[in-house]
């Protein structure tokens, strides 16, 4: 399985914030806001990742992961030279993607949930066709949305509705087949100029072969892309933080935990941490690692 994750864009929504810094590295509370779908991806189990970014910004993004393996990953850097459409991203990672099953993950698209890791499960051990998660939301107007039949089956999806006809959006997060470059290709742009996620998931119902998992009232959701959202959603991170002791999406903990890189690696990364409250988070796993407790 690889992993995407679509980090291009101007982030115009949020200007000028984005104007001189690209939307994913702004912070969500205590970290970069890519730590997030990368933690995700991590979770899963995923250890090759692509990472669109605008060309103009590579290299910061470069500076902040580097290849990967101090988390015991290996990511590779593709450049999106124009956005036209989220569904590019499986054209640009064609090769990435080789004959493999893949995730991509919307750069400013934060979960948080128990069972999260078990969602994830289920969705890698399909062997075909696609898998989307939904969230219900008050703002479907903003989102994708799925419309279901009687049975609760996946009908339709419908970009951006004006009309209501459904409150159930379609996150940023989905498993897709290797057919998906080839099916990204073909499509035609919409109205708005670029080809739509929306129009690929269609086309996995019209094979009878879109799984759509509910995430229940249990789990957040943010898309960090606006001022409001972006500190909503810093200000959720914050709250579970304080409150648990415990740093949500901390890739270094994910890495460690997952076996991808064992105590000495986790201190490396713990010594390039320095002694803010994540550094000191580090440091305390390897301290509670060390000593067998913590497992
Ligand atoms: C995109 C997709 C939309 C999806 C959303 C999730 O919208 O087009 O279907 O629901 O991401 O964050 P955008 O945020 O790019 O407008």
């Amino acid at each position: 399985m690889k992993g995407i994750i679509l980090a291009g864009g101007m982030g115009t929504r949020l200007a000028p914030v984005t104007l001189a810094v690209s939307k994913q590295l702004l912070p969500v509370y205590n970290k970069p806001m890519i730590y997030y779908p990368l933690s995700v991806l991590m979770l899963a189990g995923i250890r090759e990742i692509a990472i669109i970014t605008r060309p103009d910004n590579q290299d910061s993004f470069v500076n902040l992961l580097g290849d990967g393996s101090a988390w015991g990953i290996s990511i590779t850097y593709i450049k999106q030279e124009r956005p036209e459409g989220l569904p590019q991203a499986f054209v640009l990672t064609r090769d990435f993607i080789g004959g493999d099953r893949c995730s991509l993950i919307l750069g400013d698209n934060i979960f948080f949930g128990h069972g999260l890791p078990e969602l994830l499960a289920e969705a890698m051990a399909q062997q075909s066709g696609a898998t989307i998660f939904t969230y219900v939301t008050r703002t479907p107007e903003a989102y994708g949305v799925l419309v279901r039949d009687g049975r609760g089956d996946p009908a339709d999806v419908v970009e951006k509705p004006k009309v209501p006809v459904s409150n159930e959006a379609v996150t940023g997060l989905y498993f897709f087949g290797p057919e998906v470059s080839d099916m990204a290709a073909a499509l035609k742009p919409s109205v708005r100029g670029e080809t739509e996620i929306t129009d690929l998931i269609r086309a996995y119902i019209g094979r009878g072969d879109l799984v759509a998992q509910q995430m229940g009232r249990g789990y957040a959701w943010f898309d960090s892309g606006t001022h409001e959202s972006l500190l909503q959603s810093s200000i959720f991170v914050q709250a579970i933080e304080e409150r648990q002791g415990l740093t949500v999406a901390c890739p270094e903990e994910i890495a460690y935990r997952k076996g991808f890189i064992d105590l000495d690696g986790l201190r490396r990364c713990a010594d390039g941490l320095g002694n803010g409250s994540y550094g000191l988070y580090v440091q305390g796993l390897c301290r509670a690692f060390g000593s067998g407790a913590g497992e």
